[in-house]
């Protein structure tokens, strides 16, 4: 029987054979730029949201969106044979399914990641870096943007506003479960070091109000901070002071939260960190590390991420065993290791021997 010719029975009158499609045009598939580039162009341009707000035709997109009438005509007509954008008439534009996924929905969506202007994009722009990461191990950030991924956000506080209110997205997720998971009563004084928005320790602190607490962070964070533990009501609570996590870091809190930073460094600089925890807890107190594994069980080369974090910041991802290995590298034992959802570890530690 011929292989291209579909396969007829009586109860199923036509299976059609698998399309083969070629090495090379697979090959295209993984290499193509012009796409992924466009559709960052249309959300830069906030087309979909203009779309959305009732502007469909060629010239009035283009005049609201400050483009080339042709131009935009030719990337618009490109994305509808992406399937991101539909034609229903000459020069009229809808969207499609994947072109509604465009429309602004805040730091947490995807046009504001993919936005060539914001940070995300930004991220993603490192990638033109990866052969120095592969040779090196290090971070690209800096050979593609000119300065490191922290000093850019220290410079650009909008850039630092969107990280903030990204890693806030992600807390309104997280910090209800390490507040709940926990044991807090033995606790007095939290320390979240590298605590970014902030949102972690407000949560702790008003679900437990027992406690008092210290945010450290970058200067830039730690302002910002001040006043969002005002706003809790958390003034007399807590402060949010500068620190670097890689120099000694204020002493006593019986509890040093790391929430989601090892991740952004090498094994070497993490354990220097949870060292400077370590030391700063003494020899009563504890570090709770806090993190989302993306699988379980580990597999880190199941998502870009982990790329994306050595691009970026020299960072990997990590599972279970290796936050052990980090532990006892910085003199700790694990004591306890509590699960919360989507991915959701805490892993508390305390001095090794103790
Ligand atoms: C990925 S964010 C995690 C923020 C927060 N802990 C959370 O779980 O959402 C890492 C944080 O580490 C902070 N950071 C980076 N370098 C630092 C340093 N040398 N000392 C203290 N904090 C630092 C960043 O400013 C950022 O807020």
């Amino acid at each position: 029987m011929s292989a291209d010719r579909p396969i007829t029975t009586p109860e199923s009158p036509i299976i059609e054979p698998p399309i083969i499609e070629s090495p090379i045009a697979r090959l295209g598939r993984l290499t193509d730029l012009a796409t992924p580039f466009a559709v960052r162009t249309l959300a830069t341009l906030r087309i979909p949201d203009l779309i959305a707000s009732g502007i469909t035709g060629l010239d009035e997109l283009a005049t609201a969106a400050g483009a080339d009438s042709d131009a935009l005509g030719r990337l618009l007509r490109y994305l509808a044979h992406r399937d991101v954008l539909t034609e229903p008439a000459p020069g009229v534009f809808a969207l499609t399914d994947i072109g509604e996924q465009l429309r602004d929905h805040g730091p947490g969506g995807q046009r504001g990641w993919l936005d060539l202007d914001g940070l995300g994009a930004r991220m993603d722009l490192a990638y033109a870096g990866l052969p120095h990461s592969i040779r090196t191990g290090k971070p690209a950030y800096e050979t593609v943007h000119g300065r490191d991924y922290w000093a850019e956000l220290d410079a650009r506080p909008q850039l630092r506003a969107y990280f903030d209110a990204l890693m806030l997205s992600q807390q309104h997720l997280t910090a209800p479960q390490v507040a709940a998971l926990y044991d807090w009563t033995t606790a007095e004084h939290v320390f979240d070091v590298g605590g970014g928005s902030g949102e972690l320790l407000i949560r702790v602190l008003t679900t437990h109000p027992h406690l008092r607490g210290t945010f450290v962070d970058r200067p830039i964070a730690a302002a910002a901070v001040t006043g969002r533990l005002a706003d809790a009501g958390l003034a007399d609570r807590a402060t949010a002071v500068t620190g670097d996590f890689f120099a000694p870091l204020p002493p006593g809190g019986d509890v040093y939260v790391v929430s989601r930073a090892l991740t952004d460094w090498s094994d070497a600089d993490a354990t220097t960190i949870l060292r400077r925890c370590a030391a700063a807890a003494g020899t009563g107190g504890r570090v709770l590390i806090v993190e989302v594994l993306p699988t379980e069980p580990h597999v880190p080369h199941l998502a870009p991420f982990d790329l994306q974090m050595l691009v970026t910041v020299g960072g990997r991802e990590r599972g279970l065993d290796d936050f052990r290995g980090l532990a006892a590298a910085a003199g700790l034992g694990v004591a306890t290791v509590l699960h919360g959802r989507d991915g959701l570890v805490l892993i508390e530690c305390v001095p090794a021997g103790a």
